[in-house]
Order: C-alpha cells, then sequence, then structure tokens
C-alpha cells in the first residue's frame, strides 16, 4: 500500500510515520511536507532510509496532483497548528487548511484515492467549565479562533466533496495531544523546556481551562482503525477521556521536577480562550473497537519530559525565537 502523508515532518505527522513504519511493514511511506517553522526533517531522521520526504506545499496543485495519482492513500495532517499564531496572522491559516485541504481534494477526487482528513475538536467551540456535556459526531460547528475557523472549513469541504463527488473520505477530530516531537510553541512543551531552562511555567489567564489530553500515539492508532475499518462519509471523534485543567498539568509538571506546587506565573490571558474541551469517543470505541494505552496521564507526562531532556539537539534550535514571540505579546 502507497500512502501520502501530508505533514508528516510535523508533531503528529512524524508519530504516525514512526508508528507506521514499525507497525506496517507492508505500507511504503511518502511524506508531502512544506517544512514551515513547525516542520522539521530532523523529526524523520530515525526512519529516513524507509520513507521519501518531498518537501513542497499542499497549496501546490501541480505537486500534489502528481504525488496523489502515485498512492492508494492520503492521511492529510498538514495545517497551520497553533490557535495563537492564527490570533497573529490569519493568513497562512487560509491557504493551508483551506485551500490546501481543496487542493487535496481535487486530486483525490480525479485519481479516486481514498482520502482520511485529520482534524481537531476545537471545530465544535468549547464547553462550560461546569457542563457535564462533551462534544459528539452531532455537536453543531461552533469555531472560535482562525485555527479552529479554518479547520471546520476544512472538513466541511471533505463533507461536501464526498456527498457531491462521491470522494472516498473519513474525517476524525481529535483532543489535545501529548508525546514526543510536538513544537515547543505548544502548551506542555513549552513548560517542559522551560523548566529545563529554570524558568518558571507560564499559565495563561487563571488556569482554570481545561483540555482533553490524549496520547499521539493513541490518536495514531484510532486513525489506522478508521482507515482499515472506518465507514465512508462519517466522523470519528478521537478522545481518550484524559480532561484536565492547564493548572492541574502545570502542578504535575512541578511535581515531576520536585518543584513548588507553586512555583508558576500567571500570564496574559488568550483572546477568545475556549474554556473546556471534552470529546464522547463511544462511536469510535464501539464501532471499530478501539481502546487506548496511554490511560495514565502522569506517566505519560513523565515520558514526555524524559524525552525532551534526552533530545535537547531537537528543541533547543527554535526555543530562543518562540519565547520571544511569546515575550512580545504578553505571554
Ligand atoms: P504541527 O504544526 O506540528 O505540524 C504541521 C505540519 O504541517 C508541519 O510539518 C508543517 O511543516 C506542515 N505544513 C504546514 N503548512 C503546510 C503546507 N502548506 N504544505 C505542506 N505541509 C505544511 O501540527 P500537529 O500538531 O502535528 O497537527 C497535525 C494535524 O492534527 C493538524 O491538522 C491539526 O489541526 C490536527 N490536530 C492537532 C491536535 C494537537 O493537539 N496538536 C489535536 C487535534 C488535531
Ligand atoms: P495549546 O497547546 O496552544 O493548545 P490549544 O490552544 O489548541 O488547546 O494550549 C493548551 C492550553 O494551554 C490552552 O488552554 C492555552 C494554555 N496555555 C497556557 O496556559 N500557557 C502557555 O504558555 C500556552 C502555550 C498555552
Amino acid at each position: 500500500m502507497r500512502v501520502l502523508v501530508t505533514g508528516g515532518a510535523g508533531f503528529i505527522g512524524s508519530n504516525f510515520v514512526h508508528q507506521t513504519v514499525r507497525e506496517r511493514p507492508e505500507v511504503r511511506v511518502t511524506v508531502l511536507d512544506a517544512l514551515t517553522y513547525a516542520g522539521d526533517r530532523e523529526s524523520l531522521a530515525p526512519v529516513a532510509d524507509k520513507v521519501t520526504l518531498v518537501e513542497g506545499s499542499i497549496t501546490d496543485a501541480a505537486l500534489v496532483d502528481s504525488l496523489v495519482a502515485d498512492s492508494d492513500l492520503v492521511v492529510h495532517f498538514a495545517a497551520e497548528s497553533h490557535n495563537d499564531n492564527s490570533l497573529n496572522d490569519p493568513s497562512p491559516f487560509v491557504q493551508t487548511n483551506l485551500i490546501g485541504t481543496f487542493t487535496l481534494l481535487e486530486a483525490v477526487r480525479k485519481h479516486g484515492v481514498r482520502f482520511h482528513h485529520i482534524s481537531t475538536d476545537e471545530v465544535y467551540g468549547d464547553l462550560e467549565l461546569d457542563d457535564p456535556a462533551k462534544f459528539t459526531p452531532d455537536t453543531p460547528y461552533n469555531p472560535s479562533s482562525p485555527y479552529s475557523s479554518t479547520k471546520a472549513g476544512s472538513d466541511l469541504l471533505v463533507r461536501a466533496w464526498v456527498r457531491s463527488f462521491g470522494v472516498q473520505a473519513t474525517i476524525s477530530n481529535c483532543s489535545n495531544n501529548y508525546g514526543p516531537y510536538q513544537h515547543i510553541e505548544k502548551f506542555i512543551p513549552r513548560q517542559i523546556t522551560n523548566l529545563i531552562d529554570g524558568v518558571r511555567p507560564k499559565l495563561y489567564g487563571a488556569g482554570e481551562n481545561v483540555r482533553d489530553w490524549i496520547h499521539v500515539e493513541d490518536h495514531n492508532s484510532a486513525v489506522w482503525a478508521i482507515i482499515e475499518r472506518g465507514r465512508i462519509g462519517e466522523t470519528y471523534l478521537i478522545g481518550a477521556d484524559g480532561e484536565k485543567n492547564n493548572l492541574e498539568v502545570v502542578e504535575t509538571l512541578l511535581e515531576i521536577f520536585g518543584l513548588a506546587k507553586d512555583d508558576f506565573e500567571h500570564v496574559k490571558d488568550r483572546p477568545g480562550h475556549d474554556l473546556r474541551y471534552a470529546i464522547d469517543a463511544t462511536k469510535l470505541r464501539d464501532e471499530l473497537g478501539w481502546t487506548p494505552k496511554y490511560t495514565d496521564f502522569e506517566s505519560g507526562l513523565r515520558a514526555t519530559v524524559d524525552w525532551y531532556k534526552a533530545n535537547e539537539a531537537w528543541w533547543r534550535p527554535a526555543k530562543q525565537a518562540t519565547e520571544a514571540k511569546y515575550a512580545a505579546q504578553g505571554q
């Protein structure tokens, strides 16, 4: 099977490629990645001899057409993925998340290639902190930021291409991932690398916002379950019942580093900051028999801390510029 992985040099995509090479030796993997600030060739170094990396954009129709023509399956991870960046400059989000997805859809339509679209639970907006509800596949779309609205738009394009053109596609909307190779602009690796540097973790606002954490390996095993057993045209929500507020996450990290629970600082809140995300993954579990493996968040976090300690050469080059960007916005 020939699989084209877009965004395969990013966080979740590179973990997907590692998992695929490890567990599915019959699969031939080609990665299409623009190697933006978030993509790193080094994230594929351990599998470099088993994977073809093509540097290019998913908005390049001719390149996309030739790569899709030579594939049996496209797994589409490529995106601009960080909310804070989308608030500073939405333009690349519109280009990559909307135009890029459209470009891929036109190519899979032309060549009759199976498509799996990776998306986020943030398309549903947010839940109240005290609401017992969780997101389900029937929750109305209500995105808050340029990031989540462009992801929502890309999901709707996929649904329309399924219905109007018969494209063979599935969609997954996953909650917040953690694990190795995550860019240090994101919450967990930012705090881990701050702590390694002796800098106090930085919490937006009061730290009450809740995210539903899932280990990246569990996200990717669910993606394979959907590719292999999911029904065409369906949306599956991926989550592992990992709700934690940001304060709890920071306190757990401080404990792992042997520091006092209150050794952090509050910084400026994010405008439009979504309160709470929570996934009901019943459909995925019942219909496809998927279960997560990383159910102990604290041990998953410890392993992630160990990975960042052991792989400083991977993240160090981005640290200064990332923190300078946050400092300029009071975060
Ligand atoms: P990431 O920012 O780490 O990686 C994105 C990758 O896409 C990078 O390698 C980047 O170089 C590449 N890319 C960006 N623009 C491109 C373009 N125009 N053409 C080709 N490649 C391009 O993101 P991530 O966290 O790995 O997220 C991957 C996917 O998963 C995204 O679609 C995101 O919306 C979704 N998702 C992420 C999370 C999360 O917690 N990180 C949760 C749910 C869903
Ligand atoms: P993030 O990793 O950016 O993911 P998302 O916005 O997609 O959920 O942020 C996760 C949560 O952590 C979110 O509520 C914002 C918060 N946060 C902080 O408190 N401090 C930080 O330094 C960062 C980057 C995020």
